[in-house]
């Protein structure tokens, strides 16, 4: 190869060929993973699985799509994501035999939002990033969850601090059907982590072994892919959500998706 054909995409390295590495005890954590998946369908019906297209979330579908479960999926296009997720989630409508349900927010209210604070709002207060969270993902994440008894998640008890304890099976809004607002649309439903235990490694692996599609954006050192705005690559040994909301202290770093009432 001349120096010419030699660039810094052609140069670099995949994200499964960095990360894939299964657990010693992978076999067991994915045989736990398809019960509670094969139950979800079966039990917690009506149930869906809320994708943002990421790593695990792909792993998830795939899942779902191999075990032939009548799961549908949801993806809330803010309307500020990446383009390559964009281009994923074609992909992913057209291959899918779970249906893909796309969620976007309401024209009118962003046009609002954005007259009103501008596009770099998200930037200016923790107040108005939220507010932008609120529009773009929540009043859309209301109507994903409406009538629906169960969500499937992609969350992982390794991915963060605060989401260390995140179990199997989360019932702890079960109770709460009464307190449905706009900040907690997912009062009442039970919540579903089938990787909750699952390595980077473990889900890197799943994705190398069965060629798994996934966002580009992995492999430019984003592990964490929320809207463009909002997300940057990482360096060496940086935590794994420090590109999300980079510039707000780690406490506040939730859109209120996973916020509990
Ligand atoms: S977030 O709360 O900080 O945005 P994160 O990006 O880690 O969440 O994703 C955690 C899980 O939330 C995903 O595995 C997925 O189940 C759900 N999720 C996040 N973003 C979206 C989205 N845009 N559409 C649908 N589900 C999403
Ligand atoms: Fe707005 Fe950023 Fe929240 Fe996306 S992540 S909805 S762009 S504040």
């Amino acid at each position: 190869m001349t120096s010419s054909h030699f660039s810094p995409r052609n140069a670099q390295a995949k994200a499964t060929d960095l990360h894939a590495k299964a657990s010693p005890d992978f076999a067991a954590k994915l045989a736990e993973t398809q019960a509670l998946l094969r139950r979800a369908a079966a039990e917690f019906t009506p149930v869906t699985q809320a994708s943002s297209l990421g790593a695990e979330d792909v792993v998830i579908t795939h899942l779902i799509n191999s075990l032939q479960l009548d799961i549908p999926v949801f993806v809330l296009e803010t309307g500020a994501l990446h383009t390559e997720t964009l281009a994923l989630l074609e992909r992913t409508q057209a291959h899918s035999r779970a249906p893909i349900v796309v969620h976007r927010p309401a024209h009118e209210s962003v046009m609002q939002f954005v007259r009103q604070n501008g596009q770099a709002a998200m930037y200016q207060s923790i107040a108005l990033r939220k507010a932008c969270c609120g529009v773009r993902k929540m009043e859309p994440l209301a109507r994903a969850l409406k009538g629906q008894r169960a969500w499937i998640t992609g969350l992982r008890q390794e991915q963060s601090s605060a989401r260390a304890e995140v179990p199997l099976i989360d019932d702890s809004e079960v109770q709460t059907a009464s307190q449905i607002t706009p900040a907690s649309p997912s009062a009442g439903l039970c919540k579903l982590n089938p990787l909750a235990r699952w390595t980077w490694g473990d889900v890197w692996h799943y994705i190398a072994t069965h060629k798994v599609d996934y966002n580009p954006l992995h492999d430019q050192f984003f592990p964490s892919i929320g809207c463009a705005p909002c997300t940057r690559a990482i360096s060496l040994g940086e935590e794994f959500r420090v590109g999300r909301w980079w510039w707000e202290e780690e406490a506040a770093k939730e859109c209120g998706l996973h916020v509990k009432p």
